[in-house]
């Protein structure tokens, strides 16, 4: 029986969804949602803070800020409440709005930016905007997921082992690329531990993570505007990139069955499925998949569309506007796109 007195000691490590219903590979879904801050995040959020309290770098009197999407903003927004600090969470329109009121319930300021860089996209102007806060005040520390060491050793101590542990047999992990801390984490540690498991990045259509062109991405969690500085393509065996109309189909799959994940597990499903279709014809393989989180941060987005829009609704803080959900919508019903 876990008794907890901070929100961030609750952990689940070794729940796996056998996602065999929608196929014929093995393939099982690990779920990263069960915790106070319903996301793969918090393991970052904990390590990094963590190391910067170790380092002196962050004390008492400290104001944390970080670029989020959202879900390392809200597992910050925990932890900083946990142990005392203030954070700023600076975030883009595509942060869903009840993820921003879950950060401001926990007592964080959002400063959203408008307008992305013309070049960075939004990643890049949220860095701007923290770098001119932090500018101006020595008392924000700003922990950086983009560039922080701690962020993919979140991973390569928990994440990873735990996946080694519950399925000794693995052949294939796939992993979505946002930071690529998750995907670095287990790629090291797999490489140095298991080195025949195959690794395959997934990633979602219009992030230039895997060289491809920049385009527009209207769910949060994956992709990147620059190249992320943790990514080191010698560690991954393959990478698969997928539309967002996919990953809504493979979402609205999920839910069929009773599963109602996030945004980026419908990606990361999707492009596994893919990956598995094409190299293991005869279903040989044991594969594991990463599920960031689950999907009740999606309601107006992932699961709004068609069916559920309700029409008119603009997001409170711009994001997913009735073009963008349209886009979506339209994209969404039409046939599969394969060989993605
Ligand atoms: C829902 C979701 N999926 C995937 C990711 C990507 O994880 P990483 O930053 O470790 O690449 C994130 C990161 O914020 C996320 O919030």
């Amino acid at each position: 029986m876990p008794v907890i007195t901070d929100p961030q000691e609750f952990h689940v490590d070794d729940v796996f969804v056998d996602l065999r219903f929608l196929g014929p590979h093995p393939l099982f879904l690990k779920c990263e949602a069960f915790n106070f801050a319903g996301s793969v995040k918090l393991r970052p959020a904990e390590e990094m803070v963590a190391a910067a309290e170790r380092s002196g770098r962050l004390r008492p009197g400290s104001v944390l800020i970080e670029s989020s999407s959202g879900n390392l903003g809200v597992a910050l927004a925990m932890i900083a409440a946990s142990r005392g600090y203030r954070f700023v969470c600076v975030a883009d329109p595509r942060c869903n709005p009840v993820t921003r009121r879950i950060m401001e319930a926990l007592g964080a300021d959002v400063h959203v930016v408008t307008e992305p860089d013309p070049v960075g996209g939004f990643v890049g102007a949220r860095i701007a905007y923290v770098r001119g806060l932090c500018a101006g005040d020595d008392r924000y520390v700003w922990l950086d997921q983009y560039t922080n060491e701690a962020n993919w050793l979140a991973h390569y101590h928990q994440t990873a082992p735990a996946i080694a542990k519950s399925f000794p047999a693995v052949d294939v992990v796939f992993v979505g690329a946002g930071t690529t801390g998750t995907l670095m984490g287990c790629a090291r540690y797999f490489r140095e531990n298991r080195p025949e498991v195959r690794i395959v990045a997934v990633d979602a259509h219009g992030s230039v993570t895997f060289g491809g062109p920049a385009g527009p991405r209207l769910i949060p969690g994956l992709g990147m505007g620059v190249r992320p500085p943790l990514l080191d393509e010698s560690l991954i065996d393959d990478v698969r990139v997928v539309s967002e109309a996919e990953t809504i189909r493979t979402c609205r799959r999920l839910a069929g069955h009773g599963f109602l994940f996030g945004g980026s597990t419908g990606t990361v499903v999707s492009g596994a499925l893919q990956w598995l279709a094409e190299r293991d014809r005869r279903s040989e393989l044991v594969a594991v998949a990463i599920a960031p989180d689950l999907g009740e941060r999606y309601l107006d987005s992932v699961y709004g569309l068609p069916g559920g829009e309700r029409r008119g609704q603009v997001g409170q803080h711009g994001m997913l506007d009735d073009l963008g959900r349209r886009q979506l919508a339209v994209e969404a019903h039409r046939e599969p796109d394969r060989g993605e």
